[in-house]
């Protein structure tokens, strides 16, 4: 029976399965762990099960000298110092494919939600802001036909891909076209890259240039990807029509940020797994991570290669 510290209760069963073969603590308070507070518990933990919004780094790893398994309830392992797990021989598992179709629906949902104004639409029918039908209200654009870019063309971007089979798109990917292109010629350019070095700030100020002034952004990945103020600039200036942003840098944004009040920006508090059957799969598949790397197994899903 090993000591497991699990920072937030999760969707599902999974946790009563843990909690019959091993010795299960789980953060109870509303307000998330602080760094500190997860050093803390993770001190005498032979295993974690940490959200994206916990920071699991050399600092913790040091302090933590029985930690055997690492399982992040997401496929994004950005939070996780992947090498100093590895230096330790640590396994940090993940949560790929269960959340895929998921994450694609509410890709598709912000780019028709985006190209047809529903944001501004709905606002102007729940306050009455509508006197008639009138043939220039609301005038968006069409997603059916439209050229689609994906940026990262993994499990999410080619389930993205066969949706917008389904509606006529000219699909681009970065597997086949370069990045520049890719931005000239699309209507709707998506972003499925997990969040690296490489890939932060990619879409700086030189890239949104490269756009289309009908063009329209869509993030459901990291928000770190994109630099936001030369996106705000963009939106600002009209250099792209729009965006839609279920991740963003920092989550959430203050109150008072300025993507908040802008028209053109729609912005969502990183829901893109959030469906009952994706987040409860994620739950199966975090614990088994968990369970396996307990048990000396090879974790299913393993973000870090080990020898
Ligand atoms: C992930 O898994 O990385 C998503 O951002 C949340 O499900």
């Amino acid at each position: 029976m090993a000591h497991c510290f699990v920072t937030r209760r999760l969707p599902g069963q999974a946790l009563e399965r843990l909690e019959a073969e091993h010795e299960v603590e789980v953060w109870s308070e509303r307000r998330p762990p602080t760094h500190d507070d997860l050093i803390a518990r993770t001190r005498d933990a032979e295993g974690i099960l940490t959200l994206l919004t916990d920071r699991v780094d050399a600092e913790l790893l040091e302090q933590a000298p029985n930690l055997r398994a690492i399982s992040n309830y997401a496929v994004g392992v950005d939070n996780v110092d992947l090498e100093a797990a590895t230096e330790r021989g640590i396994p940090v598992g993940h949560t790929p494919d269960v959340l895929t179709d998921a994450t694609a629906d509410l890709t598709f949902a912000l780019m028709l939600a985006t190209a047809r104004k529903l944001q501004e639409a709905t606002g102007a029918a729940k306050r009455g802001d509508w006197i008639t039908w009138e043939p220039a209200m609301f005038l968006g654009e069409s997603v059916y036909g439209a050229t689609l870019g994906i940026v990262g063309f993994g499990r999410i971007g080619q389930a993205v891909a066969k949706r917008a089979q389904g509606f006529d798109m000219t699909i681009l990917h970065t597997d086949s076209t370069p990045l520049n292109e890719l931005l000239q010629r699309s209507d709707l350019v998506t972003l499925h890259v997990p969040l690296t070095p490489d890939t932060h700030h990619l879409i700086d100020a030189e890239a949104l240039s490269l756009m289309r002034p009908n063009a329209i952004l869509v993030n459901t990945a990291r928000g770190q990807i994109v630099d936001q103020d030369a996106l705000l600039e963009a939106l600002h200036n009209n250099a792209i029509a729009a965006a839609a942003l279920d991740v963003t840098d920092p989550e959430p944004l203050p109150p008072d940020h300025p993507l908040l009040k802008t028209p053109n920006a729609l912005i969502t508090p990183h829901i893109g797994s959030a469906t009952r059957a994706a987040r409860e799969r994620m739950a199966d598949l975090a614990v088994a991570n968990l369970e396996a790397a307990l048990a000396g197994r090879p974790m299913p899903h393993q973000a870090n290669p080990l020898p």
